[in-house]
């Protein structure tokens, strides 16, 4: 594959996080170390007590927490939370672990540019406990998967996709924290594909430099977390 990051401009994100944002973390530093060609515009939380937010401020990065029980209902919060992400002029809106079910109206308006992960191989078990369900399912794998937002939930089409195995010896817990090793590592990677200019969702699904996507995205399996 051939690396454009040369040709395109630096891209802006924006992301939205409702917990500890270690995921964001993962895209703070890529942006830093220069492996990703953007920079994060702002960091929103509807979480006021984000650890996501502590770390935006770390790294002297805009952050915003919008409440969302200040809101009587879903459509008025995804109004105020669509204005205030186009203040920031994003070029990608990326949601890494914001627990908020999405109006189709907020999805319409970022289709195309809103990226999501979720710690499932997708489309097995969409929406939460993903682990849990995993391990009483008997599964031999899991994993997570970074997809496109579109208005069915956790529905998306998929970018890529890391798979781990289940050990005997595994615990919700523990399973977690294995996938989230590798949330680090495909989330960045999904990211840097995109401000490269080499990904793109259309209407006939997701290309990678040209070349479509297949259904469960492109798959990781046997790459090593570095943390
Ligand atoms: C991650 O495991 C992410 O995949 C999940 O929340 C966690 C956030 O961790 N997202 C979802 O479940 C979305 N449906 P983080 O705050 O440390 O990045």
């Amino acid at each position: 594959m051939t690396d454009s990051t040369q040709s395109s401009a630096s891209k802006r994100l924006l992301i939205l996080v409702s917990g500890g944002g270690s995921n964001l973390q993962s895209l703070i530093d890529g942006c830093e170390n220069g492996d990703i060609n953007a920079t994060v515009s702002a960091v929103i939380s509807n979480n006021p007590d984000a650890g996501g937010l502590e770390r935006a401020a770390r790294a002297s990065i805009p952050n915003v927490a919008i409440d969302h029980r200040a809101f009587d209902t879903r459509e008025s919060f995804d109004i105020a939370l669509s204005e205030l992400i186009d203040s920031f002029s994003p070029d990608l809106v990326i949601l890494a672990g914001f627990m908020r079910i999405l109006t189709p109206e907020f999805v319409d308006h970022f289709l195309g540019r809103m990226m999501n992960i979720h710690p499932s191989l997708l489309p097995a078990y969409p929406g939460l406990h993903t682990h849990r369900r995993a391990i009483e399912a008997g599964d031999k794998k899991a994993g997570a998967t970074v997809h496109f937002v579109t208005p069915e939930l956790d529905g998306g089409p998929s970018i890529v996709q890391a798979q781990v195995a289940i050990e005997s010896t595994d615990d919700e817990r523990s399973l977690a924290s294995k996938v989230l090793a590798f949330e680090h590592k495909i989330y960045p990677e999904a990211v840097k594909w995109f401000c490269d200019d080499r990904l793109i969702m259309d209407n006939n699904g997701v290309k990678l430099d040209n070349q479509p996507i297949s259904e469960h995205g492109i798959i990781y399996n046997s790459i090593e977390p570095s943390s």
